[in-house]
């Protein structure tokens, strides 16, 4: 050690309190001794378009695992190395905060679950967990079937007008009709309708994603945030949400204290199984603000997420016809012409396999974002306290060094009879729920939502890229969107015959349906 080193031992031998060391020394904490994180140059530019992961992707090749990007007096560190990923999400998670990701968020989610952080973090996520038991869940799979089938009413009317329909609002409003029916028992209906709180909850949204993609918080700027004719619209519209959340709750509330229910571990009143009901239920002591942000935090994480997965998982489709094919020769032998149940979930193990792997394409969000709360070392680098961290999703999901053929929509590379890939069996190179202490409360339920949708949709209909529709581009707001949509023609399935089982050894039906 150098003689810096030295002098801080000594005076921490006699006694010197370390915040004193810390101030004094702060200076030498990046010494010579260690190398610095590599840093991006040049590239500034690049990274100010739309969807400003893919530029990171290409600096990610040149940069490595770990690099530094400036803008200004702002740095940010991209990871997109497993290892690291695992240390900041798993290994070290407690050393990490949310940072702007709780910032921006801050009008909507308040203190809910994604944004807060430390002790009130862990009680929230201990209150809120056990509300997604296994029977909850269970009794979800005919809520995301009612919902898919009124959204397969849509596409069957379209169908017979001959109409072209843009997929990605659809998929948006339905897993919004869900959602809320699942967090707070409350029918958007926002298929049918899309006036008063449905239209409410899309400003709010789109505020969120517009301020995530800001260069500057111009929702802070005096005057500006009274005055401004948006964030006005964006006051009025959160007024409506939390007033229909205060309705909802205390509506709740009087049916949790009629009913004779006993709580218990997988407590869940039939008539009402949402997740309001049992936290109300399991006399979770809270305050209502913080109830209405939990709230509106699942609605949020439950919404965007699984239409921008759903949406990716139909465009892939579109484009690999062979994949089409083969997962509705699974849907057709599993499910027949009937609606999913939970036993089916386990059955349609290629329908998942095409869902993990738009997960990996398509990550939803395609970055995760952290801030030190202490020094630390990442990837042989030290890092001080207060360091933005992007750990690129995208970037994991992509690496050509670990992902043969990375770019290829191939649901075949994870075997019918292993695992279903998570983070832990793939050593966070796949990271579709994230991981650690901070990991999807929700993955179960949007997994077995988008098996549900993907499913009944491909039973019924084929979908192929309208003619004429315009190009899939990627832009970023929370999720990964399309610019101008996901255009598609739907046809309805002419189902072959049913045949008798004992003939159909020597019969064969080819695609017109006909027996031959
Ligand atoms: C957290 C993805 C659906 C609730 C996360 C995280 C990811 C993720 C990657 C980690 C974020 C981070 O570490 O910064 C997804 C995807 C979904 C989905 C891809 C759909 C396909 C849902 C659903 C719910 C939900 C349906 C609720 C019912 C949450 C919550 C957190 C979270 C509350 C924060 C957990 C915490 O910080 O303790 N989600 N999610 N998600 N998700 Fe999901």
């Amino acid at each position: 050690p150098g003689f810096p080193a030295l002098l801080k031992n000594s005076l921490a031998k006699v006694g010197t309190p370390s915040e004193i060391l810390d101030f004094l020394f702060k200076w030498m904490e990046v010494s010579e001794d260690y190398p610095k994180v590599p840093e991006a140059k040049g590239s500034i530019r690049a990274v100010q378009s739309e969807a400003f992961f893919i530029p990171l992707y290409e600096l990610y090749l040149t940069y490595g695992g770990i690099f530094r990007l400036t803008f200004g007096p702002k740095s940010f560190l991209i990871v997109s190395d497993p290892s690291i990923a695992k240390h900041v999400l798993r290994d070290n998670s407690k050393a990490y905060s949310k940072g702007i990701l709780a910032e921006i968020l801050e009008f909507v989610m308040g203190k809910g679950l994604i944004p807060a952080d430390g002790e009130l973090w862990r009680v929230r996520r201990r209150a809120i967990v056990p509300a997604l038991h296994q029977k909850y869940v269970a009794a979800m799979i005919s809520l995301f079937g009612q919902a898919t089938d009124r959204l397969c009413k849509k596409l069957d009317a379209a169908a017979s007008d001959g109409e072209d329909v843009e997929m990605e609002s659809l998929f948006s409003h339905l897993t919004l009709d869900i959602i809320g029916k699942a967090v707070f028992n409350y029918d958007f209906d926002s298929l049918t309708n899309n006036a008063g709180i449905v239209e409410a909850v899309y400003t709010v949204l789109r505020e969120a994603e517009n301020r995530s993609v800001a260069p500057i918080p111009f929702w802070e700027i005096p005057i500006w945030k009274d005055i401004s004719p948006q964030q006005r619209k964006v006051n009025e519209a959160l007024k409506l949400i939390n007033s229909t959340l205060d309705d909802l709750i205390a509506i709740c509330k009087r049916m949790v204290e009629e009913e004779e229910l006993q709580f218990h571990e997988e407590y869940m009143n039939e008539k009402d199984p949402s997740i309001l009901h049992f936290l109300l239920a399991s006399g979770d002591d809270v305050s209502s603000k913080q109830l209405r942000d939990d709230l509106m935090t699942l609605l949020i994480a439950g919404h965007e997420t699984s239409a921008a997965v759903l949406t990716w998982a139909f465009y892939l489709l579109s484009k690999e016809p062979s994949v089409m094919s083969k997962l509705q020769n699974e849907v057709d032998s599993v499910l027949g012409d009937r609606f999913p149940t939970i036993e089916d979930m386990k059955k349609l193990k290629y329908t998942t396999r095409v869902i993990n792997e738009a997960l990996r394409l398509y990550p939803q969000p395609p970055v995760l974002i952290r801030r030190s709360l202490e020094n630390d070392v990442l990837g042989g680098y030290p890092i001080k306290r207060g360091e933005d961290i992007f750990i690129s999703v995208w970037n994991l999901h992509r690496c050509p060094k670990h992902w043969e053929d990375a770019d290829k929509f191939n649901p075949e590379r994870w075997p019918l009879d292993g695992p279903n890939p998570n983070e832990t069996n793939q050593n966070f190179s796949y990271l579709p729920f994230g991981g650690g202490p901070r990991k999807c409360v929700g993955d179960m339920f949007a997994s077995f939502e988008n098996v549900v949708a993907v499913a009944m949709l491909v039973q019924r209909f084929n979908f192929q890229m309208a003619l004429g529709a315009p190009p899939v581009n990627m832009t970023t707001g929370a999720t990964i969107h399309t610019t101008q949509g996901l255009k598609m023609t739907v046809t309805r399935r002419t189902k072959p015959p049913i045949v008798p089982i004992l003939e159909t050894t020597m019969l064969k039906v080819d695609e017109t349906g006909c027996v031959s």
